[in-house]
């Protein structure tokens, strides 16, 4: 695997790789790599001829007070995986080739209303940072898709107005989210969970389950739903951010023959928040 640390660098190599006719996929990351990550280098050496992969720790997406500064860096042994898994670059940039000013002189990226609610109204400006670095990686890869997981369903969709939105040519992907085997959704963030923690943290995708038979059932009593949701992921020793049902497309709140759905849930447990979400069909 190459590893370049410069977006010149990186475009020379792209360009070699283009010219001989090769289909580019990008990998955006923050590193500290888990099997979901390795999963998105296996789906996108799938779908092109090359696989680039991104490690940068984003400044921009992290409020004041949140943990960017003990963010896990595990450079080394996110090296030895993707190489293992087959990546054909790393792009691994310091702060100043990504962003060439003072944070609050950087042109910004805002992708409105669906990134005020839910995650974006409880971490202020953090999809504003999202949008801009994604915005900032794609224009420096130009890649033909740019693969993310489903887990951070909101950060999707963030991703896919924006790229309809400026007319930016890729081929965005989603990517189902990788659990582990008690049905926890693998996250950088399960390493800040204590053993007692990380007995509790399952119970957040059980309560998603359970809400998503009861509406395939045919209980569209969403609000109801909702709060017993809450009690549930309360009496389980999680502190929940939210817990909702929405349409799957734009994450409006459903409307009577709305089937598309998507039930999203945060919720904090010791130093971790923990985010996961279900779809699901409504017949
Ligand atoms: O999902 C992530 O790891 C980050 O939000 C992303 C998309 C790499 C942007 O920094």
């Amino acid at each position: 695997m190459k590893r370049v640390t410069t977006v010149d660098d990186l475009r020379r190599q792209l360009a070699v790789w283009r010219g001989a006719g090769d289909r580019i996929a990008l990998v955006p990351t923050m590193g500290n790599l888990h099997a979901g990550h390795l999963e998105l280098v296996q789906q996108a050496r799938q779908l092109a001829d090359r696989v680039v992969v991104s490690i940068f720790v984003n400044p921009m997406q992290f409020s004041a007070g949140e943990d960017f500064d003990g963010y896990p860096r595990t450079l080394d042994q996110d090296i030895i995986r993707l190489s293992d898994a087959g990546a054909d670059l790393l792009f691994q940039p310091g702060e100043a080739e990504i962003y060439r000013r003072p944070l609050e002189n950087e042109t910004l990226v805002e992708v409105p209303n669906i990134s005020d609610i839910l995650c974006g109204a409880f971490r202020p400006g953090h999809f504003v940072g999202v949008a801009t670095v994604v915005c900032k990686l794609l224009n420096m890869s130009q890649p033909n898709l740019a693969l993310f997981g489903e887990k951070d369903y909101q950060q999707l969709l963030v991703i896919c107005r924006m790229v309809e939105d400026l007319s930016i040519p890729v081929e965005i992907r989603g990517v189902p989210t990788v659990r582990e085997e008690d049905g926890l959704a693998l996250s950088s963030r399960n390493s800040y969970l204590s053993l007692e923690e990380r007995a509790r943290a399952p119970s957040i995708y059980r309560v998603l389950r359970e809400t998503a038979s009861a509406i395939i059932g045919g209980d569209k009593e969403y609000h109801r739903l909702e709060q017993m949701a809450l009690s549930r992921l309360a009496e389980a020793g999680l502190k929940p951010d939210y817990f909702v049902i929405r349409r799957a497309q734009d994450l409006g709140v459903p409307a009577p023959g709305d089937e598309e759905l998507v039930i999203l849930a945060t919720a904090c447990l010791g130093r971790a928040r923990l985010i996961d979400n279900l779809k699901l069909s409504a017949m």
